[in-house]
């Protein structure tokens, strides 16, 4: 059955069948969906729509009369979401549920812990002792556990970081990074720990820095600068003499500020005398440094961050820095993909919801025709829709690109 309701009176769980009136007087692209975003519901209550068509079969919420209850009780745990109101309230609004508090409590806990232990290793090399390989092979396990759970959850919890743990917090967030990228590309298990190690102990050299110049909060004098670049060689040198250190955690610890154009440190190298480990190394360090919030500066958005990395040119491997956004599912808005489901799609400015990857698919790569525009929920799992590679609009003979991206931009999503 389907009801007629005023804008006001719709609520989470309802499952918009359409709306009456122009639909440039509400702000969806469509119009068929189940609400289950109560920022969704506040748009329909505040747009100009003169009512709202609500399936009642395919709705969550059971309608008793005039009001409508709640089918089952709310689950505990929940954050519960009200909005104000002059009136009583008339129905049960539902506590909307956070699928992610388990994944984001025990990324929490991984990251704790492995912040200890990596506190309790960069302190030991200040003071000269030698690295305990097990001890940081077991934090790369758990690391590489948290990520084959979770992709990206522990990654967003080691973005705030204080001045005191930055250096080890930055050294687990770049960990979590290589394994997931390592993941992505196909490398073999031992390469992917040893992506991860490398990643945990790339900046083991600040150790060698005087902490001084490390925390200082202003521009860095030519010498301070000559410095904090050495900490590449130091640490370099504090993993050879541990002796059972894998060649690859050794090159990205020396070449990690290395550039593709020459430009980078310490050794200038270019194009393929930059190896894969240190190309990987380069992307996962910057892109942690930039999301990061510190003390001086608020952190970068995960899109900004890939945007802004993309146009460096020179700096980063372009196909590299591709499958780093597919292994953290971010996208430069505007950037066209082509589909595990044999579409083309659009990536979508994320709004300030986070960065969960919103693509909008609007043509058939088999049937080689524009099709409806319609949202893509990117999955993390294999088996549901994906991102294969990216595009060049003119082999599809989307001839106007510039003109049809920016209207294809213009479209709302609803959730
Ligand atoms: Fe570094
Ligand atoms: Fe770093």
């Amino acid at each position: 059955m389907t009801r007629r309701l005023a804008p006001t009176d719709v609520t989470l769980g309802m499952y918009v069948q359409g709306f009456e009136g122009s639909w440039l007087s509400h702000p969806f692209w469509r119009s068929k969906f189940l609400l289950t975003d109560p920022e969704d519901v506040l748009l329909i209550h505040a747009s100009r729509v003169e009512a709202v068509l609500v399936d009642e079969a395919r709705s969550t919420v059971s309608f008793v009369g005039e009001k409508v209850a709640a089918a089952e009780p709310p689950r505990a745990g929940n954050v519960a979401r009200r909005w104000a109101s002059s009136e009583p309230p008339a129905r049960e609004v539902w506590p909307v549920s956070d699928p992610h508090a388990a994944d984001r409590a025990r990324a929490t806990k991984v990251a704790g812990a492995s912040k200890k232990v990596m506190k309790r290793v960069f302190d030991g090399c200040r003071l000269g002792r030698a690295i305990r390989m097990d001890e940081v092979t077991d934090v790369v396990a758990s690391i590489e556990d948290e990520v084959d759970r979770n992709r990206t959850a522990l990654i967003g919890i080691t973005r705030l970081k204080s001045k005191d743990e930055y250096t080890y917090l930055h050294s687990v967030a770049v960990c979590a990074l290589m394994v997931n990228l390592a993941r992505e590309i196909g490398l073999k298990e031992t390469e992917v720990r040893e992506m991860g190690l490398a990643g945990l102990l790339h900046d083991v050299g600040k150790m060698g820095v005087d902490e001084a110049i490390l925390n200082k909060p202003g521009a860095l004098s030519e010498a301070e600068y000559v410095a904090v670049r050495r900490h590449a060689e130091i640490g370099h040198a504090i993993l050879e003499k541990g002796g059972e250190v894998p060649d690859r955690v050794l090159d990205v610890c020396l070449h990690h500020h290395e550039r593709l154009d020459g430009r980078g440190y310490p050794h200038r190298l270019a194009g393929d005398a930059v190896s894969l480990a240190a190309r990987m190394g380069a992307i996962c360090d910057v892109y942690d440094a930039i999301t990061s919030r510190r003390s001086y500066k608020e952190p970068w958005t995960p899109v900004e961050t890939i945007t802004a990395m993309e146009q460096w040119a020179g700096h980063f491997d372009p196909n590299l820095l591709f499958s780093f956004m597919k292994s953290i599912g971010v996208y430069p808005p505007g950037t066209l993909v082509r589909l595990r489901s044999n579409q083309l799609a659009i990536a979508m400015p994320n709004g300030r919801r986070g960065s969960r990857p919103k693509m909008l698919a609007f043509y058939s790569t088999c049937d080689r025709e524009m099709i409806e525009p319609h949202s893509i929920q990117l999955a993390d799992h294999l088996g549901g829709d994906g991102v294969i590679s990216r595009e060049d609009p003119d082999r599809w003979g989307l001839s106007d690109w510039p003109a049809l991206r920016d209207h294809l931009m213009g479209v709302k999503f609803a959730a």
